[in-house]
C-alpha cells in the first residue's frame, strides 16, 4: 500500500464535503509503514488552519521508531484503561447503546494497539502568557484528521495522553511552554470509511435564538 504513491496528486479530487462527513474515527490501522511525504502532506493541511492573529501556534512531531511508539504505547494502554473503567462498567448493561458500545470497542482496540499504529503524531503548540492553546490547536488537528480522508490514511483523535502529558512533553524534547494538545494515530485502515452516527442538524440548529 505504501510503496509507489504518487504523493502529489493523492487525495487532491475527494469533494470536501464529502471528505468531511465519512471523516469519522479510523482506530483498526495496519502497520505498515506510511512515507514521510504523506505524513508531511496531511501535516501542510495543518499549517492552513485558522488561528488567532494568524500566530499559527501548532508544531507538528511524527513518531515513527517503533520502539518510541512502544514507550508512548504502553504509557496510553495504562491510562485509557483507567479512564475507561466506568464506561466499561456501564457498558455491561443491556440497555447500553450498541453505537457507544462499538466505538468503546474500537477505542479499547486503539488503546491495546496503539504500538502498530505507524504514526503517532503529535500536536503541540506555543503558548501565550502561559495559557493552555487547544482552542488555537484545535482548527489545525481537524484539517490533518480531513487530509487523512483525503488521502486514504486511517486516523483518530486522541488526548488521553495528558493523563502523562509532562513525561510525554519532556520526552518529546517539548519545554513546558509547547505542551501537546493531541495524538492522532495515523495508518493505512483496516476498515472503510463511512458515514459517522451523528444527531441530525435540525436537532442542533435554531435560528435567531435556541428554542427547546
Ligand atoms: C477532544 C476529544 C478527545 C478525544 N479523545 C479520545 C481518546 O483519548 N481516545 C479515543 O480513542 N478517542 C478519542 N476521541 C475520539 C472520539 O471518541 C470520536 O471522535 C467519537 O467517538 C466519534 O467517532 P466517529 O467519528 O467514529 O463516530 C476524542 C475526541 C475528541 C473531540
Amino acid at each position: 500500500m505504501s510503496e509507489a504513491i504518487d504523493v502529489a496528486s493523492l487525495g487532491e479530487d475527494v469533494p470536501l464535503l464529502e471528505g468531511l462527513r465519512t471523516a469519522r474515527a479510523i482506530r483498526r490501522l495496519h502497520p505498515d509503514p506510511v512515507p514521510r511525504e504523506l505524513i508531511r502532506k496531511v501535516c501542510e493541511a495543518g499549517t492552513f488552519a485558522p488561528s488567532g492573529g494568524n500566530r499559527q501556534p501548532w508544531l507538528f512531531i511524527a513518531v515513527t521508531e517503533p520502539e518510541r511508539r512502544a514507550w508512548v504505547a504502553e504509557r496510553y494502554r495504562k491510562a485509557f484503561r483507567a479512564y475507561a473503567v466506568p464506561a466499561l462498567e456501564a457498558a455491561k448493561d443491556p440497555a447500553f447503546p450498541d453505537a457507544a458500545r462499538r466505538n468503546m470497542k474500537a477505542a479499547l482496540h486503539l488503546a491495546d494497539h496503539l504500538h502498530e499504529a505507524p504514526v503517532h503524531l503529535f500536536v503541540a503548540g506555543r503558548t501565550r502568557r502561559g495559557e493552555e492553546q487547544a482552542q488555537a490547536l484545535f482548527p489545525a488537528v481537524q484539517n490533518i484528521l480531513l487530509a487523512c480522508r483525503a488521502v486514504g490514511l486511517g486516523a483518530s483523535l486522541t488526548t488521553v495522553h495528558r493523563t502523562f502529558g509532562s513525561e510525554v512533553d519532556a520526552w518529546l524534547g517539548l519545554s513546558e511552554k509547547q505542551p501537546t494538545c493531541a495524538l492522532l494515530p495515523i495508518g493505512w485502515p483496516r476498515g472503510r470509511f463511512g458515514r459517522p452516527p451523528r444527531r441530525s442538524v435540525d436537532e442542533c440548529l435554531h435560528f435567531e435564538r435556541f428554542r427547546a
